[in-house]
């Protein structure tokens, strides 16, 4: 395996915590707010996936808009324009997982480059990542809107290739969504699956080179992948 030479994050799910909105969604709904936000997140994800089938590219937040008024529906919820608006805000305003500002810390006092790529568009991860604080961690924040499909699409793993500069294989992809770590090993980088939860790697023909159950592994998982 050759040396790692700069790092690709996934964004929602990996270094921040989509089921941040649950809160808010727990202050409109009591006691609902955890349904309502893994619905909301499984059909967000549909949504990107299913738009990509069709060629029908929409933006994430759109995608995220139109799962809000699937649930809404489904769980049969009553939200207003406003509330809605302001539950989608809620996107915005992701908290990271404990430990991300120290382990990206640690990993660029390696000299290792860092990037974001994810399925948001440029508007949202630089409001999710500038709301928490952490926009002087990052080298690049590089959305799929140029290229109009969603992970898992080849188109979009390649854009962080491009800007990096390195080859694949000396890249590090970071996810904690299986979907997103069988794609990035399809496309060819280096992958590390961080499952959290124990959760049981899709059946989709690839398998991620590393995985731990906590970002904060990485600095020294990453050192002895640099010394190898
Ligand atoms: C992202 C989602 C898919 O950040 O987790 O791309």
């Amino acid at each position: 395996m050759k040396p790692i030479k700069a790092l690709v994050f996934d964004l929602y799910g990996t270094l921040y915590d989509v089921h941040s909105v649950a809160g808010a969604c727990g202050e409109r709904f009591p006691g609902r707010g955890l349904e309502i936000s893994i619905l909301w997140r499984q059909k967000q994800l549909e949504y990107t996936w299913l738009r990509t089938l069709m060629g029908d590219y929409v933006p994430f937040e759109k995608a995220t808009d139109d799962a809000l008024d699937f649930v809404a529906s489904h769980l049969k919820l009553s939200l207003t324009t406003a509330a809605h608006k302001d539950l989608c805000d809620a996107y915005l305003r992701l908290q990271p997982y404990p430990g991300v500002e120290a382990t990206l810390t640690s990993l660029r006092e390696r000299g290792l480059p860092l990037a974001i790529l994810s399925n948001g568009s440029s508007f949202s991860i630089g409001s999710v990542v500038k709301n928490s604080g952490l926009d002087h961690l990052f080298d690049h924040l590089i959305s799929v809107e140029s290229t109009k499909v969603f992970k898992p699409h080849d188109a979009v793993y390649r854009l962080a290739e491009n800007a990096l500069g390195w080859s694949r294989d000396e890249i590090l992809f970071v996810s904690s969504n299986g979907w997103d770590a069988c794609g990035a090993r399809h496309f060819g980088y280096q992958v590390c699956w961080v499952n959290r939860n124990g959760n049981t790697l899709d059946v989709l023909g690839q398998k991620p080179d590393f995985a731990v159950t906590d970002l904060r592994e990485l600095p020294d998982l990453v050192g002895n992948a640099v010394m190898s």
